[in-house]
């Protein structure tokens, strides 16, 4: 017996033992004929399955008509394609990247770049909706303020320039000074100070000849004290701003720890904070190697080194860490300092 036949037989008796249980089975006499209009039965010979052929829906298998096969080959081919062109291309980067000897003091890339800064950054900020990162940050600046590595004054819009008293941490029912009594904008680079004071003047006309804001070309790493000319006395004789500000500069800045301690000194010792909102190396391995692998290029080509460990930067500034919050798999970091117990920025 053919294996063919073997299987019509079992077939054929697991039919007959199934039908025979449900129901009794037809005298020949009787034999089944299909109501005028509808399918012909099949003959007994017939696979059972296509019997009921047509009491069910085809199975999704069918639905794979050569059209779409065709399609789904040819979008298979165009995605391996392109991912093979970016694998190619990143090599290419990587390589290059690795054959460059970069000094670590990258400042000077943005007194070209400048011009096309906000450009550069506005849709890669947009889609990681930074905006509304820095508007959570500089909201909290209160009193005389400065912001450091203030670049084209991306933050100025931010900014709450109404002084007074109101709840400073809602949590806790903490009343306090809210707003800011003045601005000193401070970058290493007078092209972007020249852009970010240009876009003061768009944003706040009438804050321009009030004495409120300054604007100076000065390194970070040795900012002086708030100016003479700004408006809280009080402040002013004890030399200390009340806030720090400084979002995305710890990238750029050659002595990072050190500009961060030097910054604790210039801040008012029991209440002053720092502000930060930085971009550095990921929660992810396979991340910081990427970053690892491009950063040359990218500190040669952008003035930033994009692979720092922002959290081991503040550990070694010494300041004390009052919040810390990261996104966008741990790359982007925000953190609000106090200065170390013993610093004083009373002169
Ligand atoms: C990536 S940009 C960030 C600009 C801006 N803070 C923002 O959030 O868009 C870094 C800025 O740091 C400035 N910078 C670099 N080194 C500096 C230093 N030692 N002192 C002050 N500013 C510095 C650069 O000129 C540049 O404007």
């Amino acid at each position: 017996m053919s294996a063919s036949r073997v299987g019509r037989a079992g077939l054929k008796s697991a039919k007959g033992a199934a039908s025979a249980a449900a129901a009794p089975r037809p005298s020949p006499k009787h034999k089944l004929q299909p109501p005028s209009g509808t399918t012909p039965t099949l003959s007994k010979r017939a696979n059972p399955l296509l019997t009921n052929f047509h009491n069910h829906p085809p199975s999704t298998t069918t639905l794979l008509t050569p059209r779409m096969m065709t399609i789904m080959g040819v979008s298979i081919l165009g995605i391996s394609t392109y991912i093979g062109y970016l694998y190619a291309s990143y090599t290419r980067e990587v390589t290059h990247s690795q054959s460059l000897a970069v000094s670590s003091d990258v400042t000077d890339r943005y007194n070209r770049t400048a011009r096309t800064f906000d450009a550069d950054v506005n849709m890669s900020e947009t889609l990681m909706r930074l905006g509304s990162k820095r508007r959570e940050l500089v909201q909290r600046a209160r009193g005389d303020v400065l912001e450091v590595s203030c670049g084209t004054g991306r933050n100025i819009e931010y900014y709450d320039f109404e002084p007074r008293r109101g709840l400073v941490d809602e949590k806790k029912g903490v009343v306090g000074m809210r707003g800011c009594q003045s601005v000193t904008f401070v970058d290493l680079s007078p092209q972007m100070v020249e852009i970010a004071e240009q876009k003061f003047k768009e944003v706040h006309p009438e804050l321009v000849r009030s004495g409120r804001v300054e604007f100076r070309v000065q390194d970070a790493a040795q900012v002086t004290p708030p100016s003479q000319k700004l408006t809280n006395t009080k402040q002013r004789q004890r030399g200390c701003f009340d806030t720090v500000v400084q979002t995305m500069g710890l990238c750029s800045l050659p002595d990072p720890v050190g500009t961060l301690r030097h910054l604790g000194t210039l801040v008012e010792p029991q209440r002053g904070e720092i502000l930060l909102l930085e971009h550095g190396r990921s929660y992810y391995g396979w991340l910081n190697r990427v970053l690892d692998n491009l950063a040359p290029a990218h500190a040669d080509r952008h003035g930033c080194w994009w692979n720092r460990d922002i959290g081991e930067i503040v550990r070694e500034s010494g300041l004390e860490v009052v919040e810390e919050k990261r996104w966008h798999f741990g790359t982007t970091w925000k953190y609000v300092l106090r200065p170390p117990r013993k610093a004083a920025c009373e002169k």
